[in-house]
């Protein structure tokens, strides 16, 4: 099959700014398995349905027609970018991630992106679950505070709502449900390499990340 770079971490890791720079330097494809999650969860708010019911949520996630156009994001056609990059869609996305018929449905969609001539793939269970046979396993983190920052300067620049002691609550509560979960856990998979990307800046990770692709 085609090559596969898995790089899973927690949020404000750094994984959907590197993946888009390495997919860009390599002229590969990006999976945001992410921004599924997302969709699922903004889906499930808009239906007002309980989005801690595992049947309900796995039947949805089945069901949702998700298109990735450029850096767009579409569910069932409507352009659903900004609407899943709210402060409140990242804990939703959360809530729906800990059901396994959800993941099971996601599964297949997932792992069909793998084509050539490569793909990075960006999430928590690329390595573990999605893509055990990955070429390369990159673990990102960051200590809390700087992941916090990063995501307060990311809404703002967009023009976003944030408050930075809000986020840095939203986003230990969400490290603990993803660590916690029973489903495909974030978890440092077999054979990753890690990296911590605190004081490191973009291009040193891209190039930290180039090496052992290399290696
Ligand atoms: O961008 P950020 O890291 O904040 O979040 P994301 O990658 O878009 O993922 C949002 C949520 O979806 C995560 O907190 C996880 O609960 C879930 N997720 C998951 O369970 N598995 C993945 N492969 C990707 C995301």
């Amino acid at each position: 099959g085609a090559p596969v770079i898995a790089i899973d971490g927690p949020s404000g890791s750094g994984k959907g700014t590197i993946a888009e720079c390495l997919a860009r330097r390599l002229g590969w494809h990006v999976l945001d398995s992410g921004a599924l999650y997302r969709c699922l969860g903004l889906a499930a708010h808009r239906r007002a349905l309980d989005l801690d019911d595992g049947a309900a949520m796995g039947r949805l996630a089945a069901e949702l027609a998700i298109r990735f156009d450029g850096d767009r994001v579409l569910l069932n056609d409507e352009d659903v970018s900004d609407a899943i990059r709210t402060a409140e869609a990242g804990p939703r996305a959360s809530r729906v991630a800990v059901h396994a018929p959800v993941r099971g449905a996601l599964l297949s969609w997932q792992r069909a992106a793998a084509r050539r001539p490569g793909l990075i793939a960006d999430g928590r269970d690329m390595g573990s679950t999605v893509f055990p046979d990955a070429t390369l396993k990159i673990y990102l983190d960051a200590s809390p505070e700087e992941r916090a920052r990063r995501r307060y300067k990311q809404l703002k620049e967009k023009g976003m709502d944030a408050n930075l002691p809000a986020l840095t609550r939203e986003l230990r509560e969400r490290d603990a449900l993803d660590r916690n979960r029973e489903q495909s856990p974030l978890t440092i998979a077999d054979g990753a390499v890690v990296i911590d990307t605190t004081a490191l800046s973009i291009d040193d990770v891209v190039a930290a990340v180039l090496a052992e692709a290399r290696s």
